[in-house]
């Protein structure tokens, strides 16, 4: 089981403190929503907070771009600012294959997210590049949503596509009972935002969330 935090949905005038709370908790990387105002409607993060962040803590940094017209100028900020993996949109680029080769050859673990309204065989031309395929279960654009149960028909079709080594991680909408029902499809790796932060004891939720992978 896997939990990396979303850290959207943290109390960001006290961010330093929350990094170290949910490290303490046991939550095992962060997760970075950068948000560009264009393709989703949100604005949050550029990469100067994934520089702060790895210059003082040791924990594994994942930057999920939601951008437009994402370019590979772009792509290079995140890649400069060290963190451990990015995860683009199917749709947010003309050439996908170029990006991904691209933070492929930079040593860096590179990602694809599929949207709720996307099909799994959109993911067919890239899958040589992938290390990770992320579920969104939300909309991508705000912390906080409803989970969409209805993606999770898509898993059993997914992992009849993929190589067992391409991590597949469910995004937006995770807490103890929807985890349940990705935990019964064969998914642990969540990136978990509202849910957690909205505790007020870290430690509690994490533990009885790792619990549920020994359910
Ligand atoms: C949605 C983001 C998610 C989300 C997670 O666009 O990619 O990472 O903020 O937050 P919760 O867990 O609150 O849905
Ligand atoms: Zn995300």
């Amino acid at each position: 089981m896997h939990i990396s935090a979303s850290i959207i949905a943290a109390d960001l005038l006290n961010l330093a403190k929350e990094i170290e709370d949910i490290i303490n908790a046991g939550v095992d990387s962060i997760h970075l929503d950068v948000m560009d105002g264009h393709y989703v409607p949100n604005f949050t993060f550029g990469e100067n907070i994934c520089n702060t962040i790895k210059r003082k803590f040791s924990i594994p940094v994942h930057a999920h771009l939601m951008v437009q017209s994402l370019s590979i100028e772009f792509v290079e900020r995140f890649v400069n600012a060290d963190v451990d993996s990015i995860t683009i949109h199917l749709d947010s680029a003309k050439d996908i294959k170029k990006i991904l080769s691209f933070i492929k050859s930079k040593n860096i673990r590179v990602g694809l997210a599929l949207n709720p309204d996307q099909s799994p065989e959109l993911l067919l031309p890239f899958l040589k590049e992938l290390d990770s395929i992320t579920l969104m279960t939300v909309k991508p654009g705000f912390a906080g949503q409803k989970f969409i149960p209805e993606v999770l028909h898509k898993v059993e079709n997914l992992k009849k596509l993929l190589n067992p080594d391409i991590q597949l991680v469910v995004d937006g909408g995770i807490n103890l009972e929807t985890a349940r029902m990705c935990k019964a499809q064969g998914l642990n790796n969540f990136v978990i935002g509202s849910a957690l932060f909205s505790n007020i004891n870290y430690s509690g939720f994490v533990d009885s969330f790792k619990k549920i992978s020994a359910q």
